[in-house]
């Protein structure tokens, strides 16, 4: 654990113009009579990271934590490709802040392998992010083709200005500077910039939850100085999380190779965030009982940064008569054997082993997926190809 030289502070959010007004009048009077413009920032759903360089060579690498002290994590720094070990000029010695975050496609990779390994998969690249900076091995962090953008910088022996020239350094000294990052004099061009993005945000690479503006003069940064949690000086403006509704037309239960039951929702396909999505999570039973979920109704679901979507709640004056309540089976839906609830767990799990068809073909993938010859065909280039075992049960029995 080691203590932040300055405080890792967080920002304030805002949810709609009406707020982001507010902190524009809020900045306008902590500046009696003065001219100030904003510099605007994606705000990239990762994990934050402080990065110290003395001498213009990486030394440290400490993430957030409470924001007074964090984990030290240099080792697993080191292995992402855009912090780079030295910076480009000569004599430098600062603390960049920034954003450590995995690009969705190197999510889903990570997730498909873990789901052939049968490993529990990430909801979302923050959490898979946060995780893989965990990691005690150096060598697998590298494997997970982590990234970072620069959005914030301290340095003393220097003349700048500006927030917007220290982003500029960094990006001549080497560092990944996210390239949306504007200069803006108005508040009407921070909506259309927030706007566009809201739109466009499905097309990135990666996944951003909102925009920043930040006050861009350092010297009127520091005269309206910060409450105990944030800065005066910036505002976070977040985007709605992607909703839609639609019908729940079916729960369907599906078995694992561990003999895991889960609830998936089979819902009437609805359009979100430029996907067709058609089924839905309902984690577990408990999940279930909680938001009261029957088949037919209709329901709200959701992705905010998750890729699988969420079941967020029920719509209940939509509610048709007689709808029954959700029982979870206490027997396996694919062999029949019975389906334990261990004490203190949430998950329900088929006892039938091998007897059971579900497992045995989940078993029978993961073998497939990890023995020596799905090695040699992955690695000759040879895509093995699962979905035709999905339909082949009665061959594989
Ligand atoms: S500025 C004083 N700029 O959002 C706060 N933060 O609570 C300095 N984040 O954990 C942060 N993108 O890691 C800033 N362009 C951006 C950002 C950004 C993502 C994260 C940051 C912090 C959280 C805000």
């Amino acid at each position: 654990t080691v203590r932040h030289a300055r405080p890792m502070l967080s920002l304030d959010n805002s949810y709609s113009r009406e707020d982001l007004e507010d902190f524009d009048r809020r900045v306008s009077q902590g500046l009696p009579d003065e001219q100030f413009d904003y510099v605007f920032e994606l705000k990239i759903d990762g994990v934050a990271l402080s990065l110290n360089y003395e001498d213009s060579l990486l030394v440290r690498a400490v993430t957030r934590g409470d924001g007074v002290q964090g984990d030290e994590v240099t080792a697993n720094a080191r292995t992402i490709h855009t912090i780079p070990l030295r910076l480009r000029q000569p004599g430098i010695n600062c603390e960049v802040r920034g954003e450590v975050y995995m690009e969705n496609e190197s999510f889903a990779k990570l997730n498909a392998q873990r789901e052939a390994d049968g490993e529990p998969l990430f909801a979302n690249p923050r959490n898979s992010t946060a995780g893989s900076l965990k990691l005690q091995n150096p060598n697998l962090v590298a494997a997970r083709n982590l990234r970072y953008f620069a959005h914030w910088m301290h340095r003393e022996d220097t003349n700048h200005t500006r927030h917007s020239e220290r982003l500029e350094a960094m990006r001549d000294w080497g560092l990944a500077v996210n390239p949306a990052t504007k200069r803006c004099t108005s508040l009407t061009e921070i909506f259309t910039l927030y706007d566009d993005y809201a739109t466009s945000r499905a097309e990135l690479p990666y996944e951003i939850d909102g925009v920043v503006i930040k006050v861009d003069r350092l010297d009127q940064q520091e005269r309206l100085g910060n409450t105990a949690k944030s800065p005066r000086s910036a505002m976070a403006y977040k985007f709605a999380a992607y909703q839609a509704l639609t019908q729940l037309l079916d729960i369907h239960l599906q078995v694992g190779r561990t003999g895991a039951v889960t609830p998936v929702a089979i819902l009437k396909p609805v359009l979100l965030a430029g996907s067709t999505i058609a089924r839905a999570s309902l984690h577990n039973e408990d999940e279930i009982a909680r938001k009261e979920v029957r088949e037919g109704d209709t329901v709200i679901i959701q992705r905010a940064g998750d890729v699988i979507p969420q079941v967020v709640e029920v719509v209940m004056d939509q509610r048709a008569h007689g709808a029954n309540r959700f029982v979870f089976p206490e027997r396996c839906p694919e062999c029949g054997s019975l389906a334990v609830r261990e004490d203190g767990e949430a998950v329900r799990r088929c006892t039938g082993g091998l007897i059971c068809p579900a497992q045995a073909v989940e078993r029978l993938k993961h073998f497939a997926l990890n023995s020596p010859a799905a090695e040699i065909a992955a690695s000759s280039g040879v895509d093995v190809d699962t979905s035709s075992l999905a339909h082949a049960e009665g061959t594989v029995l």
